[in-house]
């Protein structure tokens, strides 16, 4: 049995990974996903850990969440690392960037100097998955970000990422979930059910999705 408040780690918007001083990798996450959710999950009387990115959204001003900025994914993973073990529920909407710059620059990098145009890249580490394997009580729910073969795609992540449930969003073109202010979602569970839930706003997105989890969570 669970006990009624609830503890929710929370990742929102997207990692920024610099080349120099004056340029960085990143995507056009608004970080408003992951925000609505910590504000449902608050106002449903939980407590928040809110790991975020450079987010265009206001952060939630309740005394329940917690908010950390981050710019990285290797600070994100620090932070969420610190706090993972203490929580009942990890949901990852943050859009992590799955590389970064070998080697960064502190001095900016002169579009005339040879080589300025070549870019060497290493892997982040993915850190819904090293959570995953980490996995004890928690509930873990990830989002997968996908343009194309949503389902197949998703559906892939859940296992492989050892999650409760995957919530699968479509990215690129007019239906793009980045930026947008509503969303359209497929949800699966690791016992195979799954949910899909017409386009609504993310707000109220939001607050169907933390109640479904929680649901889910006390079965
Ligand atoms: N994620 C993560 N660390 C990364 C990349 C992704 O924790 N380095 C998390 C995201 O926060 C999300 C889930 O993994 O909850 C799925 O992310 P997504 O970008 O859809 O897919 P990837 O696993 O990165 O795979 P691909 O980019 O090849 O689709």
């Amino acid at each position: 049995m669970r006990k009624h408040r609830q503890f929710f780690l929370i990742s929102a918007g997207p990692t920024r990974e610099f080349l120099d001083p004056a340029r960085y990798l990143s995507n056009p996450s608004s970080g408003r996903m992951g925000i609505e959710l910590a504000r449902a999950a608050s106002r449903l009387g939980h407590d928040v850990h809110l790991v975020h990115g450079s987010c265009s959204i206001r952060l939630p001003r309740s005394p329940r969440v917690r908010a950390c900025a981050v710019t990285t994914a290797l600070q994100m993973r620090k932070e969420l690392c610190k706090v993972f073990a203490r929580s009942d529920f990890l949901i990852m909407a943050a859009a992590v960037c799955d590389f970064r710059a070998k080697r960064f620059s502190a001095r900016k990098i002169k579009k005339t100097a040879p080589g300025a145009h070549v870019l060497k890249l290493v892997r982040n580490p993915d850190i819904l998955c090293e959570l995953g394997q980490r996995k004890k009580h928690q509930i873990i729910v990830g989002f997968s970000a996908e343009s194309h073969d949503m389902i197949r795609n998703a559906k892939a992540k859940l296992c492989a990422k050892n999650l409760d449930f995957i919530v699968a969003n479509q990215i690129g073109g007019t239906a793009s979930a980045f930026g947008s202010k509503t969303n359209r979602v497929f949800v699966f569970g690791k016992d195979g059910s799954s949910n899909s839930y017409a386009r609504i706003s993310k707000k109220r997105l939001a607050g169907l999705l933390i109640k479904f989890f929680l649901k889910s969570g006390s079965a």
